[in-house]
């Protein structure tokens, strides 16, 4: 609870002004995170997990067969063309959905319901207009036992490290969208989950604020060595921010992919490694954005 994050204008500067040797994140603790992995800390086990909904338009085989294994304090990212089950997946994961088959354990404990040890942040920050930032970040932890004022202490806290500290009085319409997602990453970070489950968190900010939350989220992952699993729809987002991108294939969702990233930290969307990396990736992402595409034209065509 004693960490002092850094100042949005250092975070601004060292976005923004190049560096000639790259600074390491302030606390950083990468060699940690990569010794649990080596260590074998594993953390959530995904285990030939396949879904299918049934609904009036006819059967969805969304996912099929998914097997991965995410480390302690590992970082990945899902990516995959639209309908191929990134969010089903999440969901299951959340356990807001279940399987048809396979299973999905968390400290091997299989997952049947939601928990406080996962929390999920989407698009849309789902903040309540009524109540200020800081009990928007507070709201959670009433159930937690806490006094009130520890609950404020540990709100705070969350809004600083995000750098909202001084926007804790302002109501949810006074803040901007980029904000409101920081201000839903303060609450979800302040239930102190052990697996952050985020569904394309940034996916409607513009490209400057993404960016700044980019360095943000990697310092912050950095400082509190969450699991994260994260949606996005943007290869370079995912090489930002991933220890690993997993590809996913078009509908019905397998694993295409699972491209390990050692980039160097702090990583910026314009690296030249990353945007090498970007770029293979991206060519197995396509193949399965066109099969979609294709797939889609077939439909249409057998519904006319
Ligand atoms: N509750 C549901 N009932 C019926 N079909 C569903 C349901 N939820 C998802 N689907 C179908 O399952 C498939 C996967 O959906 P999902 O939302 O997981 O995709 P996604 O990869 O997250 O897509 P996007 O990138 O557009 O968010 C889609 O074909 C979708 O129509
Ligand atoms: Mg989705």
């Amino acid at each position: 609870m004693q960490t002092q994050p850094r100042s949005p204008l250092k975070v601004f500067q060292s976005l923004f002004q190049r560096k000639t040797v790259r600074q390491p994140i302030s606390g950083f603790n990468y060699e940690q995170l990569i010794a649990y992995r080596e260590e074998g800390l594993v953390r959530l086990q995904i285990k030939s997990v396949s879904k299918r909904f049934d609904s009036r338009r006819g059967k969805t085989l969304a996912l099929q067969d998914i097997t991965f294994d995410v480390a302690s304090g590992e970082f990945v990212c899902l990516l995959g063309p639209s309908g191929c089950g990134k969010s089903t997946l999440l969901n299951i994961i959340a356990g807001l959905e279940t399987p048809d088959t396979g299973q999905v354990l968390l400290d091997k404990r299989a997952i049947t319901a939601p928990g406080r040890d996962r929390v999920v942040m989407f698009q849309e920050s789902a903040l309540f207009p009524w109540l200020n930032v800081r009990d928007n970040v507070a709201f959670g932890l009433a159930t937690a036992g806490m006094s009130r004022s520890e609950q404020y202490d540990r709100a705070d806290h969350f809004l600083r490290l995000v750098h909202l500290g001084s926007f804790e009085k302002a109501y949810v319409h006074e803040l901007s969208g980029g904000m409101k997602q920081r201000v839903a990453l303060a609450r979800a970070l302040a239930l102190d989950p052990d697996v952050l489950l985020m569904d394309e968190p940034f996916a409607a900010l513009d490209a400057q604020t993404r960016d700044l939350l980019h360095a943000e989220l990697q310092e912050i992952w950095a400082e509190t060595a969450k699991t994260v699993i994260f949606i996005t729809h943007n290869v370079r987002e995912a090489l930002v921010l991933g220890d690993r991108v997993i590809v996913m294939t078009a509908r019905p969702g397998r694993i295409k992919r699972d491209f390990r990233s050692n980039l160097p930290r702090p990583r910026y969307i314009e690296d030249h490694a990353l945007v090498d990396a970007a770029r293979d990736v991206l060519s197995d992402l396509r193949e399965e954005v066109l099969a979609a595409a294709e797939e889609e034209t077939k439909r249409e065509k057998l519904a006319a």
